[in-house]
């Protein structure tokens, strides 16, 4: 699959649901987002239907995401048939966490071949208002436990997602230090302006590196991929794992772009600031035939932009769209 302006798209942002167990404050406004019918969600027979036509036009590697993918019922399932496909190279999955260690073994048992973890703060206060959790839950341990799977199951790539907020309390040198003893990657990404996202104000990589560099001078540039995402990666001498910067803002890296999403919905958005797309839900529901669904593939392929505008976004009037409702 290839895009107009020739870039190989291999990778696959697969939402399987806009539901979620958390409401973090940028991602999602205080009363929730607006949630679609369940009968507008795909089935995951519609959306393996669709990673198959794709798969048999280069797709490698599909990432499934959420809302949050865990609350939906049959996910492990849903990884193994992913994995079965002809020519799907890595099934992968992007957590609030919350779910995951009593799901862990099933996933492994799926196969999944890693596992992205967003944790924010290690302060359970600041953790708890982050996610709007409520003091009294037992959210912010059980977030927490799971930094113990990476042990666990050392076949299976872990990384930590952090997203500083420019916020007073927030440990992002104990976020880094998380990497030190444990086999985990810790990934740092710039805020986008992406619904209530755009609310706050993006700390850039430049200045996270800044913070770790006061402590760890020797931290240096780590010249190979992790993953297949647009990270970054750099390496602190003595640490176990990498720490990494997904800088949208200050390091564009939409000419280097592999990937299409495909949200609960079916509608294939072709980058994640802007509607531009193929819905295939339709199609899928009319009994369109394999080479009509390749068609619409191609079609959106070919509204993919070049690249987003985020430092232009109008602050009042964004897209209104949340990020739970795209995945990330
Ligand atoms: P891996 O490195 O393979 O794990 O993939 P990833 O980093 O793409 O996965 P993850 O779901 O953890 O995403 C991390 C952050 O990268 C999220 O904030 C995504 O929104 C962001 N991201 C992923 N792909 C894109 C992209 O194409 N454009 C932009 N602007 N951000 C992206
Ligand atoms: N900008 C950057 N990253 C975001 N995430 C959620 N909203 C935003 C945003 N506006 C992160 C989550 C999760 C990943 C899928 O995307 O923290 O780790
Ligand atoms: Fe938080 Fe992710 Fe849920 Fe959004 S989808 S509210 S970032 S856990």
């Amino acid at each position: 699959m290839k895009d107009l302006y020739g870039r190989n798209i291999d990778y696959l942002r697969l939402s399987i649901t806009d539901r979620c167990n958390f409401r973090c404050k940028y991602c999602m406004p205080a009363d929730g987002a607006h949630l679609v019918d369940m009968d507008e969600i795909l089935t995951y027979e519609e959306a393996i239907r669709v990673c198959e036509i794709m798969a048999r036009n280069g797709l490698k590697k599909i990432k499934v995401t959420g809302g949050e993918p865990l609350v939906r019922r049959g996910v492990e399932g849903m990884i193994a048939s992913l994995k079965a496909i002809d020519g799907i190279e890595r099934v992968t999955m992007t957590t609030n966490g919350l779910l995951l260690y009593e799901k862990m073994e099933d996933l492994a048992a799926a196969g999944i071949d890693a596992i992205n973890i967003s944790l924010d703060s290690l302060n359970r206060d600041l953790f708890n208002d982050l996610s709007r959790s409520p003091a009294s839950s037992d959210n912010f341990e059980k977030v927490v436990k799971t930094l113990d799977l990476p042990e666990r199951y050392p076949d299976i790539m872990f990384k930590i997602n952090c997203v500083p907020l420019g916020i007073e309390g927030q440990d992002l040198l104990q976020m880094a230090e998380l990497a030190k003893d444990r086999p985990l990657h810790v990934r740092f990404i710039e805020m986008m302006p992406i619904g209530v996202g755009a609310q706050f104000e993006f700390v850039s990589q430049e200045d996270v590196l800044n913070i770790i560099k006061e402590k760890y001078p020797n931290v240096r540039s780590y010249e190979k991929k992790l993953g297949n995402g647009p990270c970054v990666y750099y390496e602190i001498p003595g640490f176990v794992g990498k720490i990494g910067f997904i800088s949208a803002m200050s390091h564009k890296f939409c000419s280097g772009c592999n990937r299409i999403r495909m949200t609960s919905t079916g509608f294939l958005k072709t980058c994640l600031q802007y509607e531009t797309g193929v819905d295939l839900r339709e199609a899928l529901r009319n009994n369109a035939s394999d080479e009509v669904i390749e068609e619409l593939i191609a079609q959106a392929l070919r509204v993919k932009s070049k690249e987003h505008q985020f430092l232009e976004v109008d602050k009042k009037a964004e897209e209104k769209k949340d990020m739970s409702q795209i995945g990330g």
